[in-house]
């Protein structure tokens, strides 16, 4: 799915598609993370896991491909008084930092089978060595 599909979704209302309260699953992963650690959020959308993750002390990084769903992030990080960081870009097709963060975070992006192994490698190799990789992702069985 494209850039422009996200954006066309998330524009298409002023209220989060996924609501503001982030990943249940995510919460449940909160003892692996200190405060103050740096975190990539992987494809953060509208960044309600982002905007949480920042409000348990940590420093983000949030990525995702677009530009309508990080302004929307940007506007809940304000509106919750943290910051956060924003990049807008295509993940099949980013210069991924190497060796910088202490944990990657990625709730449910979808991903064509021949972009995914990359992306998910793209990932670990961000982390600094011990660095933490949370993700939530799709099963096929969910589809039918
Ligand atoms: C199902 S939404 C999940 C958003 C967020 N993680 C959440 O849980 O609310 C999937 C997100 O992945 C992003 N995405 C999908 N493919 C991408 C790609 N190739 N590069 C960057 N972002 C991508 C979309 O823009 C969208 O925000």
């Amino acid at each position: 799915m494209s850039a422009a599909f996200w954006d066309d979704r998330y524009a298409a209302s002023p209220r989060h598609l996924y609501g503001v309260e982030p990943s249940a699953f995510l919460t449940r992963q909160r003892h692996r993370l200190d405060r103050r650690q740096s975190v990539l959020a992987v494809a953060d959308g509208e960044g309600r896991n982002g905007v949480w993750l920042a409000g348990q002390g940590l420093k983000v990084h949030a990525v995702d491909g677009s530009a309508v769903g990080l302004q929307k992030a940007m506007r809940l990080a304000l509106d919750r008084g943290v910051n956060l960081r924003t990049t807008c870009a295509d993940l099949t097709d980013w210069a991924w930092p190497e060796g910088v963060y202490d944990a990657a975070v990625c709730i449910f992006l979808h991903l064509r089978p021949e972009h995914r192994r990359d992306v998910h490698r793209a990932m670990a190799r961000a982390l600094r060595p011990g660095g933490v990789l949370i993700l939530e992702a799709f099963h096929p069985l969910m589809w039918i």
